[in-house]
């Protein structure tokens, strides 16, 4: 059965992929390869393109005719989509429409689409489940939480099946380090940690130490990449056994610190890791920890990987052998 992955060839679409191949699904990937690599590729079908363009997408339902969606392509940095608001809308809001539309018109009706915490936006002292109100800081969170709203009306009119995914950070890489993280520019903190441990960079700025937090700094829920995507074949089998749509939240529940993130490197590694304390970067939230078990309880879904030592040591692995040409 084909899946149709749009940024089959980013960070996390790419571990889709292998992850769908595993069990036993032909992964077309769809990507215009802007963050992603044509090395990480490795599972199925390429096809270069971009969602802007709605002929090519119609060219891909048409060769491959696919049974579903993973919608993973979008541009997804809060500091550039601070400074390019219409970078996000154009990019991840239109590409999404010529997406839905397309499918819609081949009777491709069931998606999974990638979205995130950032839709909550900064809520002090408000338990962030699927039920909480999004308030997104910043176009990207916003642009995202848009698609969530197409998909429903979509869905109303059209009959488009969608579970909706709300990521927090994810982190980590494929445990056999076939594929992993890697960006160009990195503006992720545990890769970025992750070069300095291996003086490819002099060290990492810590942004913001007078945050209203234990140490200072900001808190976020880290989910290891192949737990995310174990919870995306199994939204993919929600839908493909005719349930309803749904929204759920990907997070652990625990929160990190950035030094927190840092110490644990240090430990996993057990290498020095200079650290220089920097200025708060605009866009970023305070907190972001998920506040629901939904996907543990309605999909069986189990993070056992989520562990912050797990994601950096399979991080590290990968972060010694990654060579996607550049
Ligand atoms: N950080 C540093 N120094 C760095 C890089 C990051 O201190 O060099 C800090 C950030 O300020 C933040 C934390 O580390 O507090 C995590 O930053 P990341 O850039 O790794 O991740 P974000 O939380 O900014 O972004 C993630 C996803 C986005 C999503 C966002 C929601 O990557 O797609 O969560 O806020 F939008």
């Amino acid at each position: 059965m084909n899946i149709l992955v749009s940024g089959g060839a980013g960070y996390i679409g790419s571990h889709a992929c292998k992850a769908l191949a595993q069990a036993g699904f032909t992964p077309v990937t769809f990507d215009n390869l802007s963050t992603g690599w044509r090395d990480a590729v490795q599972f199925g079908p390429f096809i270069q393109g971009d969602l802007t363009d709605a002929e090519a997408i119609g060219r891909a339902f048409e060769t491959y005719e696919p049974k579903a969606i993973l919608h993973f392509a979008a541009l997804s940095r809060v500091d550039e989509a601070m400074r390019n608001p219409g970078l996000y809308w154009r990019n991840n809001v239109l590409g999404s429409l010529n997406l839905i539309e397309a499918a819609v018109e081949h009777g491709c009706l069931d998606i999974v689409f990638s979205s995130t915490c950032a839709t909550y936006g900064d809520q002090d002292n408000v338990i962030l489940d699927e039920t909480t109100q999004q308030q997104p800081l910043n176009a990207y969170g916003a642009s995202k939480q848009a698609v969530e709203q197409m998909l429903r009306d979509f869905g109303a009119t059209h009959g488009v099946r969608h579970v909706v995914f709300r990521y927090f950070n994810v982190a980590g890489a494929d445990p056999e380090a076939q594929v992993g993280e890697f960006h160009r520019p990195e503006t992720h903190l545990v890769p970025i940690v992750l070069d300095a441990v291996a003086g490819v960079r002099d060290g990492v700025t810590i942004y913001g130490t007078d945050y209203p937090t234990e140490d200072g700094t900001c808190i976020r829920d880290y989910v290891h990449v192949s737990d995310l995507v174990d919870a995306h074949l199994l939204g993919l089998r929600w839908l493909l056994e005719g349930k309803g749509s749904r929204a759920f939240n990907l997070g652990t529940g625990s929160g990190f610190s950035v030094r927190d993130v840092i110490d644990a490197a240090r430990r996993v590694t057990n290498m020095d890791v200079p650290t220089t304390l920097g200025d708060r970067r605009p866009g970023d939230a305070i907190k972001l920890v998920s506040g629901s078990n939904r996907a543990e309880h309605e999909l069986n879904w189990k993070p056992c990987k989520s562990t912050m030592p797990q994601m950096i040591e399979d991080a590290w692995r990968w972060h010694q052998v990654a060579d996607y040409r550049e």
